[in-house]
């Protein structure tokens, strides 16, 4: 293949104009030397970027470029005509997070580009150099030629210097971002939602993603041949896939690079790569856990809409308030609370009503009673699509979350992918794609909006997360993979290794809303999760977002008093994170320690099969002595048969010297905690 494509490029070139001379790279490493970019400009014009780590290529000389829907590509015909070189290095601080303080050191490189053409359009390729990876992006100043601007897709390419395998998700399916991982050779992927996580050939593991996804449209990768992957831009509601007027730039195009599957993890970039927090001061969001009317929900035993079943009456909501209060648990969600699920809500979401509770809903009772237990309660704006429309109510919705002390609400978003309706000012009507440009830009209204109520919002089918819970540190958790409310319909259910994948993948994009903590095992008609109980508690400490779900029901919750000790104490938010070890889809082993104490909680999960793992308690302060309780699957634990609830419950007394070795079940975890021993 790419000989005739080359020879096909220079005839081309030959045809039109005497072919450019090759210019000198224009090359830069990160400040530790570690990741190298080059920028060359081959004889036909054509820009191109590569990346080395340690000396050893990881993406061999790949494309850069736009294809227009009204104008000439940007492909040929470049030149480069300057280069600048800064060093960044600055600690921030987190509001809430997996680590209190972050690192943003850089090399930035920006490679100044003109086109040699009549239509000479200038750009910048900027780069930014870390020890673990590299973004960059495009940025156009406003010029004459590009006063409108009308991208069909963008050309950049990734093409792998190596083979390996990829862990992916099919993009532009009906189900969005909900789908069980592909784990195929990287050579083998078709359309694919990013991050795709890879580990190539020689064991280098690089996360292909985005960050700062602003005004733009989301990123999917397309294979066009071998281990080369090219942008494949979300659809618009037009031809286009993205407008711009004037001056613009793409979000950052990320690689992280690591020797293993904990240095991918481990990785700050895709946050150092947004903007410092737009909102202020937002310490009246604290991170928390929450109850909810809702498992018996998805599992259909209530219902969102009004009658016989309606789970959001005053009555049921005072029962998960009482439940809350009695655990130190600050909030309870309510879904179908409000009025508009009565009618064809799903993928149609015109009739809600975001300060309209149903008949059966007491908010006044509710909110006093609440507030008197010390709990407060998440809203719900399921927006069934109809984006425009709950834009259109953002002030009173958010007002009436306010008014009834809410601290939190959760969005959603239910409707097919490319079915999102938006309404514009004149009254025309258009679909949108979740993770287009103009969602993109919903997003960061309804983050806008929430904040002016002092706000937070948890989105479930939202755009992918590029880390803009930095910019805008409301948006604090998002769904956007199949959470546990798959392991309540009988349609399939999440596998074992289905949090060993995410972890390595969809965690990289930010706080999940995964909704863990079913401990009874039981989604509808009593069919069994394929996990075991000491999993559910390890996703409290392996999964994370600041708001964290107890998903299960108060009565169940009930019947497991020792378990939910742990559930009780872990907190969600963390001064530091370490991944302890891990393997993409088999298991995985992180420590956080909490902020604001000294207690550090250790989370483990496996796949369908056993391990064994160990590993050394050199993360606690030397010196010390720590008390251990242990949360582990008991010998004969076992997803596949009734042992799927066989725990052992055990507590030690441990050092930074020594070590722990655990066995993981099939299906099964562990969780720790360790808090200094008196
Ligand atoms: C899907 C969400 O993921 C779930 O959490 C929610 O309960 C339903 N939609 C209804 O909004
Ligand atoms: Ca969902």
């Amino acid at each position: 293949m790419k000989p005739i494509r080359f020879a096909l490029g220079l005839g081309l070139a030959l045809a039109s104009a005497p072919a450019l001379a090759q210019q000198a790279p224009v090359t830069a490493s990160s400040p530790d030397g570690t990741v190298s970019v080059s920028l060359t400009i081959d004889g036909d014009g054509r820009a191109a970027y590569a990346v080395t780590r340690k000396g050893k290529p990881i993406i061999a000389p790949s494309r850069l470029g736009f294809l227009f829907t009204d104008e000439a590509k940007i492909d040929r015909r470049l030149t480069v005509t300057g280069q600048e070189v800064r060093d960044f290095d600055e600690t921030w601080t987190q509001p809430w997070g997996e680590w209190a303080n972050i690192r943003n050191r850089y090399r930035e490189l920006k490679v100044h580009l003109k086109e040699t053409t009549a239509l000479a359009r200038v750009f910048t390729v900027t780069f930014r150099l870390y020890e673990d990876g590299v973004g960059f992006r495009y940025e156009f100043p406003n010029q004459p030629n590009m006063a409108k601007t009308n991208v069909a897709d963008e050309l950049t390419e990734f093409a792998f210097a190596q083979d390996g395998t990829a862990w992916w998700k099919p993009a532009f399916l009906w189900n969005r971002e909900e789908y069980l991982y592909n784990k195929t050779p990287l050579s083998s992927v078709s359309t694919a939602d990013t991050p795709v996580t890879i580990k190539l050939a020689d064991g280098t593991h690089v996360a292909l993603h985005e960050a700062a996804l602003v005004d733009y449209s989301g990123m999917a990768v397309t294979r066009t041949e071998g281990t080369t992957l090219r942008a494949n831009l979300t659809p618009g509601a037009g031809e286009a896939k993205v407008r711009k007027t004037g001056a613009w730039n793409t979000p950052w195009r990320t690689l992280i690079i690591a020797d293993d599957a904990p240095g991918i993890y481990q990785s700050h970039l895709m946050l150092n790569l947004n903007e410092p927090n737009k909102l202020g001061d937002v310490s009246w969001f604290k991170p928390g856990k929450f109850a909810g009317v809702w498992w018996n929900m998805i599992k259909g035993e209530w219902s969102w809409a009004r009658g016989p079943k309606h789970g959001a009456t005053t009555a049921n909501v005072k029962a998960y308030i009482d439940f809350a209060a009695a655990n130190g648990i600050p909030h309870v969600l309510v879904e179908g609370w409000n009025v508009g699920w009565d009618g064809d809500w799903f993928g149609n979401g015109w009739d809600m009503d975001f300060a309209k509770p149903t008949e059966d809903f007491d908010i006044k009772a509710l909110a006093a009673y609440a507030k008197k237990k010390g709990v407060r309660l998440i809203g719900h704006h399921e927006t069934g699509g109809a984006a425009t429309h709950y834009e259109n109510q953002f002030d009173k919705a958010f007002k009436f979350a306010a008014d009834n002390g809410y601290m939190v609400v959760k969005t959603g978003y239910v409707t097919d992918a490319g079915q999102i309706e938006r309404v514009d000012p004149d009254g025309k009507k258009y679909r949108e794609w979740h993770e287009g440009q103009w969602m993109s830009n919903h997003f960061i209204r309804v983050a806008q909006a929430a904040a002016k109520y002092r706000i937070a919002f948890d989105s479930h089918e939202p755009i992918k997360g590029t880390g803009l819970q930095r910019t805008y540190p409301n948006w604090v958790a998002r769904e956007g993979m199949r959470g546990m409310e798959y392991n309540a319909w009988l349609g399939g259910k999440n596998p074992p290794e289905h949090e060993a994948n995410l972890v390595f993948t969809r965690m990289l994009e930010g706080p999940m809303d995964f909704t863990p903590g079913v401990l009874s095992l039981k989604g509808a008609e009593n069919s069994d999760l394929l996990s075991t109980v000491a999993k559910q508690l390890a996703l409290y400490v392996v999964i994370y977002s600041p708001v964290q779900m107890l998903a299960d029901t108060p009565e169940n919750y009930a019947k497991f008093p020792a378990e939910m000790k742990f559930i009780r104490d872990v907190p969600t938010d963390w001064q530091e994170t370490r991944v302890l070890n891990g393997e993409i889809g088999d298991y995985f082993t992180i420590a956080r320690k909490e902020r604001g104490g000294e207690g550090w909680y250790v989370g483990a999960v496996g796949d369908e099969n056993a391990h064994t793992i160990a590993f050394k308690l050199d993360f606690l302060t030397p010196g010390k002595r720590y008390k251990a309780e242990i949360y582990r699957d008991g010998d004969d634990a076992d997803y596949r048969t009734d042992k799927r609830h066989s725990i052992a419950i055990e507590s030690k007394v441990l050092t930074s010297a020594d070590s722990l070795t655990m066995r993981i079940a099939p299906g099964g975890g562990f969780a720790i905690r360790l808090v200094p021993a008196k």
